[in-house]
């Protein structure tokens, strides 16, 4: 049915990434969308960037926003890899102005979780406690309860090793201290540490730009609870915004 393709959107620090999803499939109906992230990253310049890609892309019916920071009642509260202005600003009202229709906006790795705790996703099947963890420009996280989300749960901002963990152990990090794979797992296995003796997990589900290269590390992370790679890969935020705004609707 066409109106279940929704356009969902992913802002990060680094590239704002997009995509109409089948929202009854769970998979892009058009080859991922990335442009980079406006700098600055103003609400204005990335909304601007979204409504072009919008009309780019030809959307209809309501969309998904995903985006680095805590959202609550439809306001950012915080803006660790995005420009401060966000701080108190209702990005998916604006949005939603810009391009004449509803706009669901949420944090970014709940997105993904959301896409991953549904059907297609690595944790479809996952009962109890599921952790989601992107790893990109910083660490995102997201909770679910028997398939509840626990918003907002901010995990890579978790004290380790006496600053944030997204300081030590993000993809980007990796990239920009050159870390080799053994060494970037070595962070990674002890932060899962930390997070496994907190929440104990039934699952970890790992995802962010680099669950692309899964193949390349999976072998060398270790963690008490099981770790799956993100099925929907680094497009995990796409589909699971457009699923937020499928939801929605159907409130
Ligand atoms: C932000 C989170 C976000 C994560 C991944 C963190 O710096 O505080 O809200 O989910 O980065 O983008």
């Amino acid at each position: 049915m066409a109106d279940t393709i929704l356009l969902g959107l992913d802002v990060g620090g680094s590239s704002i990434k997009a995509g109409l999803v089948d929202t009854g499939r769970g998979s892009l109906t058009t080859p991922l969308h990335s442009v980079p992230t406006p700098a600055p990253s103003t609400p204005e310049a990335v909304l601007q960037a979204c409504a072009r890609i919008d009309g780019e892309l030809g959307s209809a019916g309501p969309v998904g926003l995903a985006f680095p920071s805590v959202v609550q009642a439809g306001i950012a509260r915080t803006a660790a890899n995005v420009d401060k202005s966000w701080i108190g600003f209702a990005g998916g009202t604006r949005l939603s102005q810009l391009i004449g229709r509803p706009v669901v906006f949420l944090n970014d790795a709940d997105a993904a979780g959301v896409a991953e705790i549904s059907a297609g996703g690595a944790g479809k099947d996952a009962q109890g406690v599921v952790m989601l963890l992107t790893f990109g420009t910083g660490i995102g996280s997201a909770l679910f309860v028997d398939g509840e989300l626990v918003p907002n749960t901010e995990l890579g901002h978790l004290e380790f090793h006496g600053r944030d963990a997204e300081l030590s152990a993000s993809a980007r990090v990796r990239t920009e201290e050159r870390l080799d794979w053994a060494s970037w797992c070595a962070r990674v296995n002890e932060y899962l540490a930390r997070l496994h003796a907190l929440f104990w997990p039934d699952l970890f589900i790992l995802g962010g730009s680099i669950s692309e290269d899964f193949d390349q590390f999976g072998q060398l992370l270790e963690s008490p609870a099981p770790i799956r790679r993100a099925a929907h890969g680094a497009q995990a935020g796409v589909v699971g915004a457009a699923f937020a705004a499928a939801r929605q609707r159907r409130r």
